[in-house]
């Protein structure tokens, strides 16, 4: 089978993880969907979260990727059986793969309400690290600003502040960016927390896990230009805002098609 990988997300937030497989194995074929029509999935229900993750699992089915990349924490907590049912390809998540980066004992876990509430970061980070400290905290109101695309906006500063501030009071060490969304966060979050606190991009796990898919990572580190040659980006609404708000992360702007998932 053709390699070409299979992302998606509700919106922005998985190219946070397309930006971190673009720079470890360079331009390799991408299907990336960004399903901005419902956008946030954070504040839905988990049987929503589930008859939407089949839908888009069913369509980048149909796309004949030959591996999904759940691009997105709240699919992966609530839906990660439905995608693995339906995907008829290996399936790579990141709560697993976030959860091994954790080193510290008091670990902060920022991400969206339904994450928060399906316990799936807690559990996997007690499972690989008994004993740990796992303070979470549901963040409802950063992907609505974050899609909003002022990413330097005085709510989302005041939104950042107080979704930190339970995470600082119980001194932890560490925190995980549970969202793919906050990444793009990582500047305002730095510049709150003190500066011995380490930030977890699950993404960068992600991007290692590939290696088994796509062989050895290309010599370089993060942040450098990515190609997105092989990148086909589709939403499911408003296919300019999306291209435009997109610019910044990826250093270019991408073309991007607007589709529609009902077969
Ligand atoms: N970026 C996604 C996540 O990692 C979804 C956020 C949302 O739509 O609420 O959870």
């Amino acid at each position: 089978m053709t390699i070409r990988l299979g992302l998606f997300d509700s919106g922005i937030g998985g190219l946070t993880v397309l930006r971190r497989i673009l720079e470890r194995h360079g331009a390799v074929p991408v299907t990336y969907l960004g399903d901005t029509a419902r956008v946030p999935y954070g504040s839905r229900s988990p049987s929503e979260i589930r008859s939407i993750a089949a839908e888009v699992v069913a369509w980048l089915r149909a796309q004949k990727v030959s591996t999904v990349v759940m691009a997105c924490n709240t699919t992966n907590a609530l839906a990660r059986d439905v995608t693995e049912g339906q995907a008829g390809v290996p399936v790579v998540g990141l709560i697993g793969a976030a959860a091994a980066l954790v080193k510290e004992s008091r670990v902060g876990v920022l991400a969206t309400p339904a994450t928060v509430a399906s316990g799936a970061y807690r559990e996997s980070i007690e499972a690989l690290h008994p004993g740990t400290l796992v303070v979470q905290q549901a963040c409802p109101d950063f992907v609505p600003l974050i899609e909003s695309g002022d990413l330097r906006s005085d709510e989302l500063r005041e939104a950042a502040i107080r979704y930190l501030q339970p995470l600082l009071e119980a001194s932890v060490d560490s925190v995980v960016l549970g969202c793919t969304h906050y990444p793009l966060l990582v500047p305002l979050l730095a510049n709150l927390l003190p500066p011995h606190m380490r930030l977890i991009d699950p993404a960068v796990a992600v991007a290692t896990q590939l290696d088994a898919f796509l062989g050895q990572p290309l010599p370089g580190s993060q942040n450098q230009p990515v190609s997105l040659e092989a990148t086909h980006i589709c939403v499911t609404k408003d296919a300019q805002g999306f291209a435009e708000r997109a610019t910044a992360w990826l250093g270019q702007r991408p073309c991007v098609d607007l589709v529609n998932l009902q077969p």
